[in-house]
């Protein structure tokens, strides 16, 4: 294949990924498995979001599994996303657990937590568990472009998306292109920094003159650049408010200005450190 053909055929799985992913998701990281995980999913799927993103370590899949359910949806028009905890050895015995504890036959993404052990052993179990039907699509989490090289040299189905920490402060430019280049989709975790990035005056004075939120600012960046984006909340009336990015715009110079909160040096890598990945999600 010619140079020219890679990159066409990359670009297209690029947009036919962003076609089929919900660009809002509901993020459930520390949701403790119980009545608050399954009442957040099901407000989130009442309120209108159509992806609900869960993971084998964060111990809520039961719940996750019983709000698709209890909200009505049909099950089709619901994005279900789940990771597989590599501390484990074996991708396809831990998809059976995991759809098992969502009550549900497949998974619209299955994705590697993090690279441990390295960026590729896994990645053949990834691609059975998506033979076997357990999962529509398959990608990573938490890869940096080092990482993403590696793997799409040898992978034969190529990762969907890469799902990191991802927000104007952690605005990693050199990651979000090296994925662009390989087709794959970027997915930002953590948009609000955990909370975090709420209080910040830039993003504060960019909601008040839009009579916005800061939480809404924080997210519509995300959507302004094409990046599915998984807000968490267990609130109903935050879980709302975050659904309301739409119907607004951020100019060229609120971009701009958020783009200059970057605290990464627009890095390729998907966390700066050791210590600093020890408080992101993992
Ligand atoms: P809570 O779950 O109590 O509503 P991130 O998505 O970056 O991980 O951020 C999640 C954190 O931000 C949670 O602590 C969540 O709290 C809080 N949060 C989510 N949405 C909002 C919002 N619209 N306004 C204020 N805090 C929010």
């Amino acid at each position: 294949m010619s140079t020219s053909e890679l990159e066409e055929k990359r670009q297209e799985r690029l947009l036919s990924v962003r076609r089929e992913i919900p660009p809002l998701g509901l993020g459930t990281w520390q949701i403790p498995d119980g009545p608050e995980c399954v009442n957040a999913v099901r407000w989130a799927l009442e309120l209108g979001y159509r992806h609900i993103d869960t993971a084998q370590v964060y111990g809520n899949e039961t719940s996750v599994g019983r709000g698709v359910r209890e909200s009505g949806v049909a099950r089709d028009e619901v994005f279900v996303t789940t990771k597989f905890y590599p501390s484990s050895r074996d991708p396809v015995a831990q998809a059976e657990a995991s759809l098992r504890r969502l009550g549900l036959d497949h998974v619209d993404l299955y994705m590697i937590h993090w690279p441990r052990r390295g960026a590729t052993w896994a990645w053949p179990g990834m691609e059975r568990a998506r033979e076997l039907g357990y999962a529509r699509w398959i990608g990573v989490s938490n890869f940096s472009s080092d990482q993403m090289d590696q793997l799409t040299a040898e992978a034969t189905v190529m990762p969907a998306v890469n799902q990191v920490q991802f927000s104007p402060f952690e605005y990693r430019r050199g990651l979000l292109d090296e994925c662009e280049r390989l087709g794959v989709v970027l997915e930002a975790y953590s948009p609000l920094g955990t909370g975090r990035h709420l209080g910040d005056a830039t993003v504060t004075r960019i909601a008040e003159r839009l009579e916005r939120t800061p939480a809404q600012v924080l997210l519509r960046w995300c959507v302004q650049r094409e990046i599915p984006v998984i807000p968490k909340s267990t609130h109903r009336e935050r879980i709302e408010e975050n659904a309301q990015i739409f119907d607004f715009t951020l100019t060229d110079e609120d971009m701009a200005a958020l783009d200059a909160l970057d605290r990464t040096g627009g890095t390729d890598r998907a966390y700066a450190d050791r210590r600093h990945r020890s408080r992101s999600r993992g």
